[in-house]
């Protein structure tokens, strides 16, 4: 059974936190794999991934290994100390920054001052890309990267790679991209992570559960706080749009009947330096009960941002796999609703986590 070979785009503190959560049980292999859904997706275990190559566009990560990339300033992630990191081959290339880098992050990515034309780069990622024989790109890039994210979707495309989308610009979820993927013979999930016990998966839960039990929510928000150069980046908040489409849309979508748009608010709201990969979320849902009889609940959500999206696209990476194994192609419907916040078609958590499963079994091809 070969490796699954993955490039990534963006080697920031989620990827850290991917890599250097496989570092851990690699070097605590007495360890049962905890903070993961799945010890095994069809033959693949986590230790079946190699990450080959990775883009990015900070002077400071471009040009090294992935082990040693993974440290370089902003990300923060250190569960595993550098000097005992497994070194890898896979390098970090130079990519089109397009809209990648924010006002707000500029100067902490430090983008690199290119002389290569965006064609040149784009002939040198193709070029990568086969040589190192890539199956899967994995995209990791900033909120509010709507061009970048086009652009690698294309090269995904042109060099029939399949693609994991982390982020909250829509292409799996997008019927046009969707379909040119089908088309193209590759699988894609999408579009932008719905962590393991993040802010999305609680409220959406709260929410189905408050409806399914016959009272009638009124009003809700959730707001999230953070300090890494995630939550910089949304600062800005023209990059904010699709963000706060996928996240409002995932909390709407568990209701019978939408709320007015102005009775619903979920969106980041600020970065705190302080908290660096801790995010806090706060959660408040209003409604009414028998005969009319106002209730509220609260709750306030504490996570290592990082460690909670790691376990997902580890899982995500494998269902692709599975896919190329199986020539299924398009985006995967039943993984996509359970892994990220805005899949191609919504469904409750239960039936998506059904649909997987059976994705994996193979009962079912993609839907
Ligand atoms: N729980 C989670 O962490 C979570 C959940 C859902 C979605 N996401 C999304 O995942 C993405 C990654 O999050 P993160 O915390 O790793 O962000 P990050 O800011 O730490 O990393 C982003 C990386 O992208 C690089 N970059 C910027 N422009 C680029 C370009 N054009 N090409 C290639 N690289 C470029 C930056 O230099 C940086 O290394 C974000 O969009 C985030 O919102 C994260």
């Amino acid at each position: 059974m070969s490796k699954i070979r993955c490039a990534v785009v963006g080697i920031g503190n989620c990827f850290a936190g991917l890599v250097q959560g496989i570092e851990y049980y690699r070097q605590h292999p007495e360890q049962e794999v905890i903070g993961v859904m799945h010890a095994k997706i069809g033959p693949y275990s986590i230790h079946d991934i190699e990450f080959v190559a990775g883009f990015d566009v900070g002077e400071n990560k471009i040009g090294k290994t992935i082990n040693q990339a993974i440290y370089e300033y902003p990300n923060l992630v250190n569960w595993i100390p550098k000097d005992t990191m497994q070194k890898t081959t896979g390098k970090v290339y130079e990519t089109p920054a397009l809209d990648g880098v924010g006002i707000w992050v500029e100067n902490k990515i430090k983008p690199i001052k290119s002389k290569k034309t965006n064609e040149q780069l784009t002939n040198e990622i193709k070029k990568i890309l086969k040589e190192n024989n890539v199956e899967i790109i994995i995209s990791y890039l900033p909120v509010g990267s709507e061009k970048a994210t086009k652009f690698w979707a294309q090269i995904c495309l042109d060099a029939k790679v399949a693609f994991v989308n982390c982020m909250p610009s829509f292409i799996a979820s997008e019927p046009e991209w969707a379909k040119k993927f089908e088309k193209a013979g590759i699988p894609i999930i999408g579009d932008d992570i719905k962590s393991m016990v993040g802010a999305t998966i609680v409220h959406r839960s709260l929410a189905r559960l408050c409806d399914m039990r016959g009272t009638k929510i009124e009003k809700t928000y959730q707001i999230n706080v953070g300090g890494n150069a995630d939550f910089l980046n949304m600062k800005e908040q023209s990059r904010l749009q699709s963000k706060k489409i996928s996240k409002t849309e995932s909390v709407q979508s568990q209701l019978r009947q939408r709320l007015p748009d102005d009775q619903i608010y979920v969106g980041p709201s600020d970065f705190i330096p302080f908290l660096g990969n801790t995010k806090l979320m706060f959660m408040r849902i209003e409604g009414r009960m028998w005969a009319n009889v106002p209730f509220n609940m609260e709750v306030r959500l504490e996570v290592d941002d990082k460690a909670n999206s790691a376990g997902i696209v580890i899982d995500a990476i494998r269902y692709c796999r599975l896919a190329l194994d199986r020539k299924i192609s398009g985006p995967l419907i039943g993984p996509s609703a359970w892994l990220m916040k805005h899949p191609p078609k919504q469904f409750s958590d239960d039936e998506a986590k059904r649909l997987t499963d059976e994705f994996i079994s193979g009962s079912i091809a993609r839907q």
